[in-house]
């Protein structure tokens, strides 16, 4: 699949979940929060929310900052961040690796759980970059490599197909984010379980998060219900004595300013 189709079906899967992805986000609502002893405190600042989804954590930002800008690929979900949030935020619908910003002209771009579906994530650092003011930070979460590792093994059990969706390492996000204009200032690596009560509550809950789209598989419709279920009965073996059904998420999140050159 090209880049180009592929940036399509990231929006449509993420637009598609815009009005279920406020109820299915506790790993978005805990990472973004996560990001929040970064903000710096001075507030005549302008802000850039990268995929700012359903703007959440935007109207967050806009309840600190001057001049906050949301932007997002999806048009569904700046229509609903149009509709519930803060009057005084500037939507944006655009690409990140083709941003509609003069260079120079950010001082911060904050943005929670997007990164990990950039692809190649090193051509968007230099665009977040561009727009970035000398000494602007830029301050993320990401996931890595191991996410939802439960998930992928279930599934390896049945066949050769990718169902889940492949994460870099601590160390290829590390490489992207330092270059020659940009040196990492801090950053924190976590491992999040969050619980189900069932394998389709997973599912449905990536489904929600939009974050069910995986590069390069062709749009089949759902596995075959055998395939489904032998993979529900793999997952079986991480259900715990409770009951519970565990995901595993692992958190990348840093802070990186752009050095004055
Ligand atoms: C997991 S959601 C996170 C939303 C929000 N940051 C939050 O914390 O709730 C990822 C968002 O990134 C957006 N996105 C993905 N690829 C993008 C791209 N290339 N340019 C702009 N937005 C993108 C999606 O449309 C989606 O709204």
């Amino acid at each position: 699949m090209d880049s180009g189709s592929n940036l399509l079906k990231i929006a449509r899967t993420f637009g598609a979940a815009s009005s279920s992805y406020d109820v299915s986000a506790r790993l978005q609502r805990y990472s973004g929060k996560h990001l929040m002893p970064w903000l710096p405190n001075r507030n005549d600042m302008t802000v850039l929310d990268l995929g700012s989804g359903t703007g959440f954590f935007t109207d967050i930002l806009a309840s600190r900052y001057q001049h906050v800008i949301g932007l997002d690929i999806s048009t569904q979900m700046l229509n609903y961040a149009k509709a519930h949030r803060n009057k005084n935020i500037d939507w944006i619908e655009a690409d990140a690796f083709n941003l509609p910003l003069q260079s120079e002209s950010v001082d911060l771009i904050y943005s929670n759980l997007v990164i990990q579906w950039f692809d190649p994530l090193d051509k968007a650092i230099a665009e977040i970059l561009r727009v970035l003011k000398p000494g602007g930070l830029f301050i993320f979460t990401t996931l890595m490599d191991g996410t939802l590792e439960e998930l992928k093994t279930s599934w390896a059990q049945v066949d050769d197909e990718k169902h889940v969706n492949d994460f870099k390492t601590e160390q290829e996000i590390k490489d992207a984010i330092t270059t020659s204009q940009s040196t990492m200032l801090d950053h924190h690596c976590k491992d999040i379980v969050l619980e189900y009560e069932n394998v389709l509550h997973l599912a449905h809950e990536l489904k929600g998060l939009g974050a069910n789209s995986v590069k390069g598989k062709q749009s089949k419709g759902l596995a075959g219900k055998q395939k489904w279920q032998k993979m529900t009965q793999c997952y079986e073996n991480y259900q715990e004595p409770s009951g519970i059904y565990p995901a595993t998420y692992r958190l990348f999140s840093a802070q990186v300013v752009k050095v004055h050159e």
